[in-house]
């Protein structure tokens, strides 16, 4: 059976995980997670790119090797995924043999096939970005944009490999096909496209760049990041070998805006198709956190170390956070009071309070067990009724991407809940003799855990082990897949349930920063 293969870009090793790598992860596993819970068989990748300029030129400012630097972070990355319940079954470095073998095979066929020649290449080189750049952007005054940091001009034989044959294809393939999720991504895929492309330069002389995965067929040059990087997903996932069609197309790509153009969106269909694979499915492409409206950078320190942050607050409600907050494909602004602000009114006041009521009730009113919903009124009829609603508008959503659609959906229908608490106020219920009386506190405990139950289903994806926890609290194992488990029903009759606990403690921010 073929899998769902997702992966996520690789990232840079730099520097230290930041915001936006754990996003990036985060919104991959929230893809990963519901496609199990929906049945799916899935395969998740990520990892790190460790190759290339940036990596060097970081190491050399710190005195190492890149090897050094990299050894040292890549362990960071691989903590990075374990302390954000990251979901990923396998972890790529692009200095493992099985990835490097891929890449020299595939170069080694390009250019035996020809579609890798050498070149003279005269121009002007930005060092930043690691990319040649044209003359017509340099500014009126000599300078560059700054984008571009510092800008040298190079005059070197170098690879190319012949991208520009494939333009009219893939502008062909771009509009018959949905590539890039959200769709105003594709149209500037396509916009892009209306200028004619170059080939693209595929090496660096290793006089100048020695970090790199050697050109199989000329050792004094070593592979453009790049054509090294995008690799990965087949590298990762046994491109050449029997299984390969297991994963291959890949179902998502997850990058952030930044790395559409060219790279993902061009090179990579480009490169696939000069080896006769197919393209990925799709790309999904979000859009980028700020930190207090600023562009999180080195220069201005406006990071937030992740690793820290989950470590302080909690890995689950900083991923509730990133999901909730942001709108796949749009910006976000992450500042600890919006943080805070979630917090308490979505977790703390609205699931924790409900998970604390109800246990507390439960332990002191049905020791033996929720004796089953034996009333059925208005109150009952219109919780059942939210819940089909919300069912069904949380799992639309959540197939469209539209993650944060999801928890406000759900979070939503916890609030019906706690209203529905409010309404038969057990709690009164249970000071009175009354027969009917206690049958309403029976069947109002029981249609709450039935709720808090379903509700906690469907935040799986997003809050695992804290989903996981309270499906505990009631005596539910965490299942595999939602399959018979989405459907309001007497589940939990006769159920004692756990005794209560605090799931989200009290922030203290102003001690902490
Ligand atoms: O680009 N908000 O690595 P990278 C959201 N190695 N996402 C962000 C972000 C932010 N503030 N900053 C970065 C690379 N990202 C290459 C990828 S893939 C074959 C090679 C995202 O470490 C960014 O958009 O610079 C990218 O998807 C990922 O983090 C890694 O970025
Ligand atoms: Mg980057």
């Amino acid at each position: 059976m073929k899998k769902f293969y997702i992966t996520t870009a690789i990232d840079y090793a730099n520097g230290q995980p930041h915001l936006g790598h754990a996003y990036e992860k985060v919104l991959t596993d929230v893809v990963a997670r519901y496609r199990r819970l929906a049945g799916d068989e899935v395969h998740f990748l990520t990892g790190i790119d460790e190759h290339g300029q940036k990596v060097t030129q970081t190491a050399e400012k710190l005195g190492k090797s890149p090897r050094e630097l990299t050894e040292e972070l890549a362990p960071r990355f691989v903590e990075l995924c374990r302390k954000l319940n990251i979901s990923n079954d396998d972890f790529i470095r692009t200095t493992e043999d099985r990835h490097q073998k891929v890449v020299q095979a595939i170069l080694q066929d390009l250019y035996d096939r020809g579609e890798i020649y050498k070149g003279s290449y005269r121009g002007f080189y930005s060092v930043r970005q690691e990319q040649f750049i044209l003359e017509k952007e340099q500014l009126e005054d000599g300078s560059w944009p700054e984008l571009y940091g510092e800008v040298i001009e190079i005059e070197e034989e170098n690879y190319f490999f012949r991208l520009g044959k494939y333009q009219e294809w893939l502008v062909d393939y771009l509009k018959n096909n949905r590539f890039v999720v959200p769709a105003f991504r594709q149209r500037q895929v396509l916009a892009f496209l209306e200028e004619p492309v170059n080939d693209l330069c595929i090496s660096r002389p290793k006089a100048r760049l020695s970090w790199g995965i050697p050109m199989p067929f000329d050792e004094e040059y070593v592979t453009y990041v790049w054509f090294d990087a995008l690799i990965n997903y087949i590298s990762g996932v046994g491109y050449g070998k029997d299984g390969f069609s297991t994963y291959w197309p890949a179902d998502y790509h997850v990058i952030g805006k930044d790395i559409l153009v060219p790279s993902h969106s061009v090179y990579w269909p480009a490169m696939l198709k000069a080896i006769g694979v197919e393209p990925p499915k799709a790309l999904l492409v979000h859009g980028w956190w700020h930190v207090g409206g600023q562009k999180m950078s080195k220069s201005t320190g406006l990071k937030i170390d992740p690793i820290e942050f989950s470590e302080t607050y909690g890995a689950d409600p900083l991923r509730y956070f990133l999901t909730r907050e942001m709108s796949v494909g749009q910006d976000s602004d992450f500042t600890l009071e919006l943080f805070a602000g979630r917090y308490s009114a979505d977790l703390a006041n609205n699931l924790g309070n409900l998970v604390s009521r109800l246990l507390n009730l439960a332990g002191r009113h049905c020791p033996d067990g929720l004796p089953g919903a034996t009333v059925e009124e208005d109150p009952e009829r219109s919780l059942k009724a939210d819940w089909e609603e919300a069912r069904r508008e949380i799992l639309s959503a959540y197939e469209e991407f539209q993650f944060h659609l999801a928890m406000e959906k759900t979070v939503g229908f916890i609030t019906k809940l706690n209203r529905y608490a409010e309404i038969r106020a057990p709690w009164k219920l249970a000071k009175s003799g009354d027969a009917r009386d206690r049958e309403l506190l029976g069947t109002s405990l029981t249609q709450l855990a039935e709720g808090l139950r379903l509700a906690t289903h469907v935040l799986l994806p997003v809050m695992p082990e804290i989903a996981g926890r309270v499906l505990g609290l009631l005596g539910e194992a965490t299942p595999a897949t939602w399959e018979g488990h989405l459907a309001w029903g007497e589940r939990l009759k006769g159920r004692t349930l756990a005794e209560k606990t605090i799931l989200f403690p009290r922030l203290h921010l102003d001690e902490e920063k």
